[in-house]
């Protein structure tokens, strides 16, 4: 290894792809995740390019040659967690110097060299779209001692040939686009993934063949705005229909879905299959109609209602859940109140919920972040109180039903329990009892909280 301290970005065209045959067979590479869905999907394509590549992916940070953090920026707190983390690596490094840090990910788009300073124990910053570029930078920080980077956007790549590396298990994810065209005030990510893009629609169900051969039984379509999907002619209901009858007994579902474009033809498309899951993610963000103006959501509170009625209507025993932003520059208590109001309307069966976290280039940067911490954090408690209690109602409605859930594997509370999901998301724990991880086993619901069920196995299907 050479002096990696020299800060020089080297040409791409230069670089040769290492094939598999000239890579030592002690490299190791582990790759620590944050952020969303996304982004752990992109780590499973990652292990791919570099599996591809002759490197050995390990789940032991202390034997790995290269260390890469797949990053998220959405909240300043989750950027502040991977500088935290960077810090600790610095033992890591001081233990074995020929060791290679790289930042990968949506924080290595946003602050691109802002994170290869001198000091910086940063050897490679590796933009979303960048991740075929890894093997030829790390050669180069390796032959030359340079620190590299790579952070360019792109239009097309989908990473549509590359064979992830996942985790043997029962649930898994495939990306079906990539980006985000639709510039919420607030959101950074149309400024970390870029412009909008989708995978073919034969690739996906072929996919998802070979996923179900490979032991999954629950598959997550992901993407920052799936109603964006497009495939030639084919739309995202079309993509779920042709991935429902391609993988019959395989359990769908997606994330995210926009309000302002759920079409009524994706609402009937998961009602006509019955392995398209009953659970639906569609993020409202606030319930009230200014602050949605000002979050450029482009929907108001009446059309969101309207929606999750056509929902309940046509798939009546689907679960819903939802994101909330609060606290967002210049909400009153008066608009908070109707986020609470708008929350009991719909009775979701879940929700993810935020202060809000200025975001630099985004729209929102430029107002005034004027609601003070602790009034954000009372709110937040507000609404997450009123979440769990809301969860917890309807949780209990579900006691004394049996429900079809797939095991996924021993229980993190309990080794003498299992826990598995039902088709609406939510997690039921029963008994063990040998039935093996994959299993579709109807349960009795027997008690309930606002997070878990608790049951027994009815009879084995
Ligand atoms: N594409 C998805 C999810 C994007 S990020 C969608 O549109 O719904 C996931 C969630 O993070 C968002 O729904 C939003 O609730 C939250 N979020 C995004 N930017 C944020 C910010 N600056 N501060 C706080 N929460 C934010
Ligand atoms: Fe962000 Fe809005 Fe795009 Fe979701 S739809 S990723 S919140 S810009
Ligand atoms: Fe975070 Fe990037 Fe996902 S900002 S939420 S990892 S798209």
């Amino acid at each position: 290894m050479k002096d990696l301290i020299r800060e020089k970005y080297i040409p791409l065209e230069s670089l040769t792809e290492r094939s598999a045959d000239t890579v030592e067979p002690d490299r190791k590479l582990y790759v620590e995740t944050y952020g969303c869905q996304m982004n752990y999907a992109d780590t499973e394509i990652v292990n791919g390019i570099m599996g591809k590549n002759g490197y050995d992916i390990t789940e032991n940070i202390n034997e790995s040659a290269i260390i890469l953090l797949n990053t998220c920026s959405i909240r300043e707190n989750a950027e502040y967690k991977v500088y935290q983390r960077l810090n600790e690596l610095k033992k890591y490094k001081k233990k074995n110097p020929a060791l290679v840090v790289g930042i990968i990910g949506c924080m290595a788009e946003r602050l691109k060299s802002g994170l290869l300073s001198k000091k910086s124990v940063v050897d490679l910053v590796l933009g979303p779209d960048e991740y075929r570029k890894l093997p030829s930078l790390i050669d180069n920080l390796i032959d030359n001692g340079e620190k590299g980077m790579a952070v360019r956007l792109s239009r097309v790549e989908t990473y549509e040939d590359i064979m992830p590396i996942r985790k043997e298990g029962i649930a898994a994810w495939i990306s079906v686009m990539r980006g985000c065209d639709k510039f919420c005030s607030y959101c950074v990510v149309p400024f970390t993934r870029g412009r909008e893009r989708s995978r073919e629609l034969e690739g996906v169900a072929k996919e998802i063949q070979q996923l179900w051969l490979d032991g999954f039984r629950d598959v997550t379509l992901l993407g920052q705005n799936v109603n964006s999907y497009k495939s030639g002619d084919n739309d995202f209901a079309d993509l779920l229909r042709t991935c429902a009858i391609a993988a019959p007994e395989m359990r769908i579902r997606f994330t995210t879905s926009h309000p302002q474009d759920l079409s009524l033809k994706l609402i009937e498309t998961i009602a006509e299959f019955e392995n398209l899951c009953n659970y639906i993610h569609l993020p409202v963000q606030s319930g009230s109609n200014r602050i949605l103006d000002l979050m450029k959501r482009e929907y108001t509170v009446e059309h969101y209602l309207s929606i999750m009625d056509s929902i309940k209507k046509i798939i009546p025993d689907v679960s819903l859940s939802t994101d909330i932003i609060t606290g967002f520059c210049t909400e009153t208590e008066e608009e908070h109140r109707m986020t609470l109001d708008l929350m009991k309307e719909v009775e979701y069966d879940g929700a993810y919920m935020f202060k809000y976290s200025p975001r630099e280039k985004t729209k929102a940067w430029s107002m005034e972040d004027d609601i003070d911490e602790m009034t954000k954090t009372r709110r937040l408690v507000e609404i997450v109180e009123l979440q769990r209690d809301i969860s917890e109602k309807k949780n209990l409605l579900t006691v004394g039903k049996n429900f079809e859930i797939i095991i996924e594997g021993i229980s993190k509370k309990s080794d003498k329990m299992l826990f598995g999901r039902t088709d609406g998301n939510k997690t039921v724990i029963i008994p063990k009892n040998g039935t093996p991880a994959g299993s579709k086993v109807s349960v009795h619901v027997t008690k309930a909280n606002s997070a878990t069920l608790f049951g027994e196995i009815v009879h084995d299907n």
